[in-house]
């Protein structure tokens, strides 16, 4: 195994261990909202703060873009991706879908991912060229060829409601084609679920990228396609995702441009 993704497990497992523990006082935490509908709780940032230290301990100078202490990228060619409780609106309510994300990228190229579901102790891994795996089962894309009888995730854009209307434009033409569409509210867990064939496909508005570098290694790593939503891979920079097996990412792809505005592009 690379031993950076052995630094990743160590750091999700110790920062799923926290999340957990604190989700008996979830009631008492101080809550601060970063945004329209962006919140952020003491245990998102004490579980980045666990994160970043055991990464630190391993690799003192490897830069680090995180969503709650921000970036410190510094002269290295690594760069740790992290999103500490990914799913947090569900986690401050008690709803059991979040998990922790954190990948690696290496002069731009993502070489290691891991998501972390603490409630289900699901532990989903990749790392590029290795495939991707979930608690030492080897993961596939399913086999799915077209929206009739599928079943999609997506998420809302919640934050970013300029794109309701292209949004629901999608959303329309997804909904009268497949067999059901779930929002469950954690991307970095949508990402693994169709890595793990639990989902054919999965497409959102407005992402950031620690929501999904993990998860889109473990997509591609499973034998999914993901790509913004001009069929390029600039996904990362413009936060617009697509992904699923081949055809299904095809076929998605095609439903979804006819609604893609020029700012979606
Ligand atoms: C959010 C979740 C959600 C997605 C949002 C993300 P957070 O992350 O992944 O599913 O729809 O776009 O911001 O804020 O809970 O880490
Ligand atoms: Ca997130
Ligand atoms: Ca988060």
């Amino acid at each position: 195994m690379h031993p950076m993704l052995t630094i990743a497990i160590r750091a999700a497992r110790s920062a799923g261990d926290q999340i957990l523990r604190a989700m008996d006082k979830v009631e008492q935490l101080q809550i601060s909202h970063k945004g329209k509908n962006d919140y952020a709780s003491e245990v998102d940032r004490q579980a980045e703060n666990e994160i970043i230290h055991i990464i630190h301990k391993a690799y003192p100078d490897h830069g680090i873009l995180a969503e709650e202490s921000g970036t410190h990228v510094g002269n290295s060619d690594y760069v740790w991706v992290i999103d500490p409780l990914d799913g947090t609106t569900n986690f401050l309510h008690g709803f059991p879908q979040f998990a922790v994300s954190i990948g690696l990228k290496h002069k731009g190229i993502i070489e290691v991912g891991v998501v972390y579901d603490p409630l289900r102790d699901e532990l989903f891994t990749a790392e590029r060229g290795g495939g991707a795996m979930m608690n030492n089962r080897r993961l596939r894309v399913t086999r799915q060829s077209s929206l009739t009888g599928s079943l999609l995730g997506t998420g809302f854009p919640f934050k970013q409601q300029q794109h309701l209307d292209a949004y629901l434009g999608m959303f329309r033409v997804l909904f009268a084609d497949s067999a059901g569409i779930r929002r469950a509210g954690a991307a970095a867990l949508d990402l693994a679920y169709v890595a793990a064939g639990r989902l054919d496909g999965y497409w959102e508005i407005g992402l950031q990228e620690w929501d999904m570098v993990a998860g889109v290694l473990l997509v591609k790593e499973a034998g999914g396609v993901v790509t913004d939503f001009s069929f390029k891979d600039k996904f990362l920079e413009s936060g617009n995702t697509i992904a699923g097996n081949p055809k299904m990412h095809q076929a998605m792809y095609q439903a979804i441009e006819p609604h893609v505005t020029d700012d979606l592009k």
